[in-house]
Formats: C-alpha cells, sequence, structure tokens
C-alpha cells in the first residue's frame, strides 16, 4: 500500500515579517508572537517540539508544553529519568520548534540546556493539580509498563501517602534552554516565505545579529 499526499497543499498569504518590523531581541519577538498566537486562539499555543541527541548521536523528538519564559530562555517541565532527560545528561542541547498553522508561522530555537534551580521547580511543581503532582510520582516516564491499570493503583496508593502535600520528586523538574540560534518563519505565497533568523553575538552575548534567510 502506499499514500500519495502530493495534492496536499496550501498557499500562505496572510501575514509578512521583514528585519526592521523584528524587535531587537528574540525573546521580545518570541512574546509578541506568542501572544498572538494566544489571541488567534490557536490550539496548544504553548505546545513545541523538543528535539534532542542522544550518547549515539541519535535524534529523537517529542512534543512538550512550554512553560515559561525569561531574557535567559524557555522552560519545559519533564522527568529527568525519562529517555528525552538521559539524551540530555549526555548532551546538554536542544531545538524547539512551534508551529501555528492558523497564522502560517513557525518558530525555530536552537541552544544549550541546563536543568533550573530546584526552588524554581518546587514552585511550579506546587501549582500544578493534585492528581498530576501524584502522577509525577507514580509515572517512571518512558520506561516499558504492564498496563494503564498500574498507574490507576499506583496513584491510589500515592494518595494515601500523601493525602494533601505532594513533595516534588528530585526526578521530576524543569529544563531552561539558553538559544543561540532563533529563527521566525512565516509562511508567503509561492512557497517564498519571510524568514528572520536572530544569532547571538560571541563578544557580547546579549547582543543579537538579525539577518533574512533565503526560503
Ligand atoms: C500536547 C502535548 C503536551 C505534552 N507536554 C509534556 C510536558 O510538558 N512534559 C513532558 O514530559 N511530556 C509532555 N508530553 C509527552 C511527551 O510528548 C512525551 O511523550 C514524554 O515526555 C516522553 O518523552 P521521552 O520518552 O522522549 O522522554 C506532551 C505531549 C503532548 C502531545
Amino acid at each position: 500500500m502506499s499514500l500519495n499526499l502530493q495534492s496536499i497543499r496550501q498557499d500562505y498569504a496572510k501575514q509578512t515579517l521583514s528585519i526592521k518590523e523584528c524587535a531587537i531581541s528574540p525573546f521580545n519577538q518570541f512574546e509578541l508572537w506568542l501572544k498572538q498566537a494566544i489571541d488567534a486562539k490557536v490550539n496548544e499555543p504553548t505546545a513545541m517540539n523538543v528535539a534532542t541527541v542522544d550518547q549515539n548521536g541519535m535524534p529523537t523528538a517529542r512534543i512538550v508544553l512550554l512553560k515559561e519564559m525569561s531574557q535567559e530562555g524557555f522552560i519545559f517541565y519533564t522527568n529527568y529519568e525519562s529517555r528525552k532527560g538521559l539524551a540530555i545528561a549526555q548532551n546538554p542541547h536542544a531545538a524547539l520548534t512551534f508551529f501555528w498553522p492558523e497564522l502560517e508561522r513557525q518558530v525555530r530555537i536552537e541552544g544549550s540546556v541546563q536543568k533550573v534551580d530546584t526552588q524554581v521547580s518546587d514552585v511550579y511543581f506546587a501549582s500544578r493539580p493534585y492528581t498530576s503532582r501524584l502522577g509525577a510520582w507514580a509515572s517512571h516516564q518512558s520506561q516499558e509498563i504492564t498496563g494503564h491499570a498500574q498507574l490507576i493503583k499506583e496513584v491510589a496508593k500515592l494518595g494515601i501517602k500523601y493525602p494533601l502535600k505532594v513533595p516534588r520528586p528530585d526526578y521530576w523538574g524543569g529544563y531552561i534552554v539558553i538559544p543561540d540560534r532563533v529563527e521566525f518563519w512565516q509562511g508567503r505565497p509561492s512557497r517564498l516565505h519571510d524568514r528572520i533568523l536572530y544569532e547571538k553575538n560571541n563578544d557580547s552575548p546579549n547582543l543579537w545579529t538579525k539577518v533574512r534567510l533565503s526560503p
């Protein structure tokens, strides 16, 4: 069986993007685009693809939710012992991709990865719903399990152990991706898209250079 998808194509014509209109810092430009995605009611506007590379040089990717952005980087939360956690421990770099189809936009972020301070993870963990906090204990993310019932049983046991206050497991917390490249992509007609790339200036890391890339 084969699947021919060659006739599925869409032309993009909603907006344009120029170097001049892009903010000085990619963080400010990202904030503007994310706000516009939220206002446009894009489905899961904070969902991003996170690509990592393991110790054998094999890339893997998965969707996670962006939970915070500062002038330093982009933060997401996960299990440090998951497949991505093990890959990051070996190779602390990641590439993030956002796609907001309703706005015909993509953002690509590449940089180094660090664990956030434990206090930062504590504060975010405490803000999660009770059952999600129990879930973080019940899930040994990316390991094989016998079935869904195993998780439900585990959560029930944990509910007895932690009837009110659920501590954060040591193996669960945040990562910050500190970018050195951020690219904003705006779809344009006839595949002549706008691409503006920010690159960190090696001599003064708070300064970014902006260039236009060929689509
Ligand atoms: C919309 C969406 C949001 C997700 N958000 C997260 C998240 O914030 N953190 C997380 O660890 N996994 C999240 N996941 C699950 C991951 O995609 C993935 O299955 C999990 O992190 C295990 O990945 P790994 O085995 O590569 O480590 C999300 C999945 C989807 C589809």
